[in-house]
């Protein structure tokens, strides 16, 4: 549908209360949702199937699976603690029955199997229902064992530990189109993975100084190519995005292309720098361009394009007269993700008081929405919302002085072929969905 307007659409499906959640990911059908925690869970939602009896529970998605994927740890050879936040999530294609999952905290990878059982053996000869072992002297009788139907049951079963292989905090995960490799990412360095090997990886890229105190720039997220196996990408704390291949040499030392905008000398501050670091990259589905974020802004680079971005979306202009108090409770350090949409027609990417955007490419149209649980009643259609930033204010609005910096959307995910998406807000995660007549 053409022009379809994300503001006068949106309605929530699902309000789901947790812990402080890091990182949500849909899988690539978009049926099934995950989402990682501070306390180190994961929960796995499922959509709900459109009945007849139910015709609008078309977005619904309920919990699948919950399980504790990483604990807390301690580091006694650096007296540190290893917290048990998970970082990143990222879906396997599915291959069989089971669904596998990578998971990581600062410092360690696992894979999980998601797999449901249905149906227990009964009718063992050598030990009893409850599992206990017969005496044999007491098997009188040979048995078949028979299959019987129980409640359906989802287990999740850590597969492979990636650990050992990052000294700094692990930011980003990435599997490969090949889908045999996947990437981890930490502070300076890239590691590539095969995901039947725990032993070993190699080291892609090391931008670790001789001497530490010549440390200027650290990498902040990267990405494989959704088509090209041998391509990903990597950005920085200087705001600067480099492109790699993996066919010109093992160690990604040199890039392929360098992706940087030229400052505009009349708005350097002494914030400029903090500002332009690279929070969020992601590829396009196509492949065609990439998107990045930063404190203030998304861009869309094409990758043939090196030398400025062709798009430019402001996310919370209003606050760059604020940066200075945003430095001050560090908030300017806050690392906001970005998203696109099934189509690559539309981004979304969070900001404070709990508010979203969302931007339109081929008309700029950009909407603000709220996640509140005031506004959650059910089937209600979300108000755009707007800032002000002149000097009236009209009704509606809400000024700069008055937006809540604790409330922020960090994680967003857009499903891959439809209007519903997911919103983390602090401990509360909304799914959206559009509204179809
Ligand atoms: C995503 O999850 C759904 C629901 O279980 C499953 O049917 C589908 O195959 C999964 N898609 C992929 C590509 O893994
Ligand atoms: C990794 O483990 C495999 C299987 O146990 C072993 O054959 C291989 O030598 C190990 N590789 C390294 C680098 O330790
Ligand atoms: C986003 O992509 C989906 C899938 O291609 C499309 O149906 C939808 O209309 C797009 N949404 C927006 C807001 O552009």
């Amino acid at each position: 549908r053409a022009g379809f307007v994300a503001s006068d659409c949106w309605f929530i499906s699902v309000l789901f209360t947790a812990d402080i959640i890091s990182t949500v990911e849909f899988n690539y059908t978009g049926d099934l949702l995950a989402t990682g925690d501070k306390g180190g869970r994961v929960v796995i939602f499922q959509r709900e199937q459109e009945t007849k009896s139910r015709p609008l529970s078309r977005g619904e998605y309920n919990v699948y699976s919950t399980f504790q994927s990483h604990e807390p740890e301690f580091d006694y050879l650096k007296s540190l603690e290893i917290e048990e936040k998970i970082n990143k999530i990222r879906w396997l294609p599915q291959q069989n029955a089971a669904h596998f999952l990578l998971s990581t905290n600062d410092k360690t990878i696992k894979l999980w199997k998601i797999s449901e059982r249905d149906k227990r053996a009964e009718g063992y000869n050598l030990k009893d229902e409850d599992g206990r072992l017969r005496e044999p002297c007491r098997v009188t009788e040979l048995r078949v064992p028979t299959l019987k139907p129980m409640d359906l049951m989802v287990e999740a079963s850590p597969r492979r530990t990636f650990a050992n292989a990052h000294t700094y905090h692990i930011n980003s995960i990435s599997v490969n189109s090949d889908y045999a490799t996947y990437l981890s990412a930490d502070d300076l360095r890239i590691n590539l993975w095969h995901l039947e090997v725990t032993n070993r990886s190699f080291n892609i890229v090391d931008i670790k100084p001789a001497n530490m105190e010549e440390l200027t720039e650290v990498i902040t997220a990267a990405e494989f190519h959704p088509h090209h196996c041998n391509v990903f990408v990597y950005s920085s704390s200087k705001g600067t995005i480099r492109l790699c291949d993996m066919r010109s040499s093992a160690l990604c030392d040199q890039h392929s292309k360098f992706f940087e905008e030229p400052e505009d000398p009349s708005s350097r501050s002494f914030f400029s720098e903090i500002i332009s670091s690279i929070s969020d990259v992601k590829f396009s589905h196509n492949g065609r361009y990439m998107m990045t974020r930063d404190y203030l802004s998304v861009k869309v680079w094409d990758l043939n394009m090196e030398n400025r971005p062709v798009e430019t979306y402001q996310v919370h202009e209003y606050l760059r007269s604020k940066l200075c108090s945003l430095y001050e409770n560090d908030c300017i350090f806050d690392k906001f993700e970005c998203c696109w949409n099934g189509s690559d027609s539309t981004i979304m990417t969070g900001s404070y008081n709990n508010f979203f955007r969302t931007f339109e490419r081929s008309t700029q149209r950009d909407t603000t929405l709220e996640a509140s649980r005031e506004s959650s009643k059910p089937r209600a259609i979300l108000k755009p919302r707007k800032v002000c930033t002149s000097g009236k204010r009209k009704k509606d609005e809400i000024t700069v002085d008055s937006l809540d910096f604790n409330k922020k959307i960090l994680h967003t995910a857009w499903h891959p072929a439809e209007n519903i998406i997911a919103v983390a807000a602090t401990n509360n995660l909304y799914l959206f969905q559009e509204k179809v007549n």
